[in-house]
């Protein structure tokens, strides 16, 4: 047996993904709300009208809008994430399948528009703490540990448009709040949480943006920053306000290869990983920024401003384990594309991996990978407890007569990456659990679609939102509940 008894098997959602109920019960709008659907490789935008009548468009991920605009909802235009998979009205039974596949862990995101709709100034909606209270006491039933994600991209929208977004420091402020209601109302159920969903992103959203100037890269590094910040002091909070609360940050494992053995392609993928991944690490785990810092503020001509305060609040403010995202790895050569690293569609020749498939949307499917990640943070970290959150596949699902859906792929993908991790663990790594994305299908971040399916649950729901909302247990369901009772995969 390598795994721990303890070890935390289980899944990932996301409330603006799988909820839906967009405007319901209090909640105010957030960015995803006005979100048009994008597809393989075309992103997202939503859009917004200026005070001058001037509508304007906002990447997704990008965090922008101008100061004093409005987002807008446009007429005949389909909005995934107002839908989703409805699980705002059924997740008792949501929650009773994934009991019945066993879970140990659920990690999933509680909205801040929900519970604290409109700032520090609305105070605390009463009907979104409860609403996650129930969620809480439905998982308690199933002996569920919930692990809680406070930000994935979706704090009220007017943060946006009114405060600037996370580059006005204001902003900490109103995420401690939202953290300190959630830390206080939810102690009795929670003890994992995870500050930041893919802290990361806004970096790669940067160099993923042709147009971006000098000021794009000064404010992306402010934002960035204040979010670090704003997350050593949310673990500050949690250990204050409860000693036994376990608190991460999670980043985007978006891991590369040289694309040859050129000494120039191995620096690259390096550089790649250090600028991408590991400074955001680096901070999370050791408490400070990396030596490196320097040479990357250079390269992207950024001053930031980084108060002794700020340094303290980074040290004292250490996670207590990393939780990471894997899905794919790439290439990467000195020429590299790194737009096409972050929509994970392999456009560039530089960034293909002529040894690996890949799925239907164009990500490298590589298990392989997966252990080279862990091994390089279990080195780097030495023995830091690490968490997979999220890794799955898309693929397009086929409901067939009698309600099943035969999804060996998925299998097959879940599989691999397990027994590369059993491998890992074998060899030392110290892996505290793995929650898969995503249990229960919902609609795609990147590019909006309800067919681009992850879950070992389908839900009859179209990308236009027309369907029944049921669930049905797909192949992969029985095939995960088998893996949880063994704990692990037995490798020969
Ligand atoms: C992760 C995000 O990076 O990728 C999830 O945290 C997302 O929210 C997942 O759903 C898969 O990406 P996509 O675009 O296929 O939904």
């Amino acid at each position: 047996m390598i795994l721990s008894k303890d070890f935390l098997w289980g899944g990932d959602i996301s409330a603006t993904q799988i909820e839906g109920a967009w405007d319901e019960d209090g909640k105010s709008p957030v960015e995803t709300d006005y979100l048009i659907p994008g597809k393989k490789a075309i992103p997202r935008y939503a859009y917004y009208k200026k005070a001058n009548g001037e509508i304007g468009k906002s990447l997704q991920f990008s965090g922008q809008a101008p100061k004093g605009s409005e987002f807008i909802v446009k007429e005949n235009q389909i909005y995934p994430n107002h839908f989703a998979s409805d699980f705002y009205h059924h997740y008792k039974e949501d929650i009773a399948l994934l009991g019945e596949m066993g879970f140990k862990a659920l990690n999933l995101t509680v909205s801040w528009a929900r519970i604290m709709p409109h700032g520090i100034k609305g105070g605390l909606n009463k009907k979104g703490v409860d609403y996650y209270i129930s969620v809480f006491k439905e998982l308690k039933k199933y002996h569920i540990k919930p692990i809680v994600t406070l930000y994935k991209y979706d704090m009220p929208a007017f943060y946006i448009t009114d405060f600037g977004g996370w580059s006005n420091r204001q902003l900490i402020q109103e995420y401690l709040a939202f953290c300190e209601i959630c830390f206080n109302n939810f102690k009795d159920y929670v003890e994992y949480w995870v500050t930041f969903n893919e802290i990361n992103i806004l970096k790669m959203t940067l160099d993923g943006n042709e147009n971006a100037s000098q000021k794009d890269n000064q404010r992306t590094f402010e934002e960035l920053h204040n979010q670090l910040v704003a997350s050593s002091k949310a673990v500050q909070l949690a250990h204050k306000i409860n000693p036994k609360n376990k608190v991460g940050c999670m980043v985007c494992g978006l891991f590369t290869y040289p694309r040859t053995c050129n000494p120039e392609d191995v620096l690259a993928s390096q550089k790649y990983m250090q600028d991408n991944i590991l400074i955001f690490s680096d901070v999370i785990v050791r408490g400070h920024y990396p030596t490196y810092f320097k040479r990357i503020l250079n390269e992207y001509d950024v001053k930031l401003n980084i108060s002794e305060d700020d340094k303290k609040d980074l040290q004292e403010g250490k996670a207590d384990f990393l939780p990471f995202s894997y899905y794919f790895s790439n290439c990467v050569s000195g020429q590299h594309s790194q737009e096409a690293l972050l929509t994970g569609v392999t456009s560039s020749e530089d960034n293909k991996n002529p040894y690996l498939k890949t799925t239907e949307w164009g990500w490298q499917i590589d298990s392989r990978g997966l252990k080279y990640a862990l091994e390089l943070l279990n080195d780097r970290y030495d023995g830091f407890p690490l968490l997979i959150i999220e890794n799955g596949i898309g693929a397009i699902d086929q409901l067939e007569p009698g309600n099943i859906v035969h999804d060996q792929y998925r299998i097959n993908y879940h599989r691999d990456h397990i027994k590369a991790f059993e491998e890992a663990v074998n060899e030392g790594v110290n892996l505290i659990g793995y929650t898969m994305w995503s249990c229960i299908d919902l609609v795609s971040a990147g590019t909006g679609e309800l067919r681009k399916r992850y879950g070992f649950i389908y839900v009859d729901v179209d990308d236009e939102g027309k369907g029944t909302f049921k669930r049905y247990k797909k192949d992969s369901f029985f095939w995960y509940k088998e893996i949880i009772q063994n704990n692990g995969i037995k490798i020969d």
